[in-house]
């Protein structure tokens, strides 16, 4: 009679400690399994791929997808700080066909193609035309004639506008405006930056975009050039350095959608959003994905209390906010950093020599010579 009791008792147990194993599971890990197991994850975070962070288990919330397709997309920028994963914001899937148009939508669909000889793109307004005719002077000077040079009209007018449309080698084009929101149209927020980057790696597999401020200072960049093509150095490299912090220079609210370990953030440089040398294959496209739906979001890419002027306290420019925000140069160092692991040598030049200075007051005011056809 007391043994029977016992099982009783026993079985009883067993099947409370069942019920209570199934409710678990069903609670937290079923919708989990559902995800990984019935969607095709078609992107997975290719910076960290074959390290610990694995993308292919992005959150459902995270999730956009194209019309009648089942195909999902990640729209939240994911980190890891201090061992476990913190999600950004998720941007508007209103974006999609605006990624998809500028084929940035699906990294890793992208083939790494090899390395080839690079063209150097830049573009202005008139108040920088002066220096964009001197940066051209100073290409010229140090890589010859023939490199094709694309220079994109942020609004000129007519002569200068003439000027390019003369010079050898040198291709005009003028930025469309009309194709994206009105806030594009805002030059000092940089947005039309990271689109005319997206677009010229539709077209062009490597190329340079540099601000009309740079100038060369050496002829030959094969050692950059073999460190890309080889591997040894990412495929999105920034060149000049802002000498302060990533966090000094970046508005807070920002970290929102574009969430980056702090700590790390105090002690990373920030480099020029303006010189960078790009190679298109999946990881640089990736860093185009999330600079482009920053960049639509004017929540990320210009919070309230956004400025350009810096405010350093105490001469310190590494571990306090300078009250100041750099925009497409923030999220393009929040972005590089965070997917390389935080190691500078792997997404900037800093192991080169010194090529090339930032000189923002330098112009010319000698036309360029018009293009005499033999
Ligand atoms: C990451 O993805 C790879 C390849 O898809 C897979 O083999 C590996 O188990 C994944 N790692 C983790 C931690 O999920
Ligand atoms: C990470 O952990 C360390 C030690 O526990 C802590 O001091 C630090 O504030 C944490 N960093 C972040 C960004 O949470
Ligand atoms: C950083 O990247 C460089 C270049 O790829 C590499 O040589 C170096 O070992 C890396 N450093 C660390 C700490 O991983």
């Amino acid at each position: 009679m007391r043994a029977s009791l016992r099982l009783q008792f026993l079985l009883r147990s067993i099947a409370a400690l069942l019920i209570l194993v199934i409710l678990y599971s069903l609670i937290w890990s079923w919708p989990i399994d559902f995800g990984i197991r019935w969607r095709r994850p078609i992107e997975r975070d290719i910076a960290w791929s074959g390290r610990e962070l694995n993308e292919s288990t992005f959150s459902d919330e995270c999730v956009c997808r194209r019309e009648n397709s089942d195909v999902d997309y990640n729209f939240c920028f994911s980190v890891k700080v201090n061992g476990s994963i913190r999600f950004g914001q998720k941007f508007d899937c209103k974006w999609l066909p605006l990624l998809d148009e500028l084929k940035i939508l699906e990294p890793n669909a992208v083939k790494k193609e090899k390395f080839e000889s690079p063209v150097f793109a830049t573009g202005s307004s008139s108040n920088h035309f002066l220096e964009a005719r001197a940066l051209i002077v100073s290409i010229r000077a140090h890589f010859g004639n023939t490199p094709r040079i694309l220079f994109h009209d942020l609004g000129l007018d007519d002569d200068e506008a003439a000027e390019i449309k003369a010079a050898c080698n040198v291709e005009y084009r003028k930025f469309s405006f009309d194709a994206y929101p009105p806030s594009v149209g805002d030059l000092t927020t940089f947005r039309w930056k990271t689109l005319l980057i997206s677009q010229l790696q539709r077209e062009f597999s490597t190329f340079w975009w540099v601000d009309s401020s740079i100038r060369w200072s050496m002829s030959s960049l094969n050692d950059v050039y073999d460190a890309v093509s080889d591997g040894r150095v990412g495929s999105y490299l920034g060149v000049d350095k802002a000498y302060h912090s990533v966090f000094a220079a970046t508005n807070p609210a920002m970290y929102k959608y574009l969430p980056i370990d702090i700590d790390k953030a105090k002690a990373t440089m920030m480099y020029g959003g303006g010189f960078i040398l790009f190679h298109r294959t999946p990881a640089s496209v990736e860093v185009l994905k999330w600079l482009v739906l920053c960049a639509m979001e004017d929540n990320c890419i210009n919070p309230p209390y956004s400025y350009l002027h810096c405010q350093f306290v105490d001469g310190e420019h590494w571990k306090l906010y300078a009250y100041c925000h750099r925009y497409d140069q923030s999220a393009v160092n929040i972005i590089l950093a965070n997917l390389n692991d935080y190691n500078e040598s792997f997404y900037t030049t800093k192991s080169f020599q010194d090529f090339a200075t930032v000189k923002r007051t330098d112009r010319s005011s000698v036309k360029l010579a018009r293009c005499v056809k033999e």
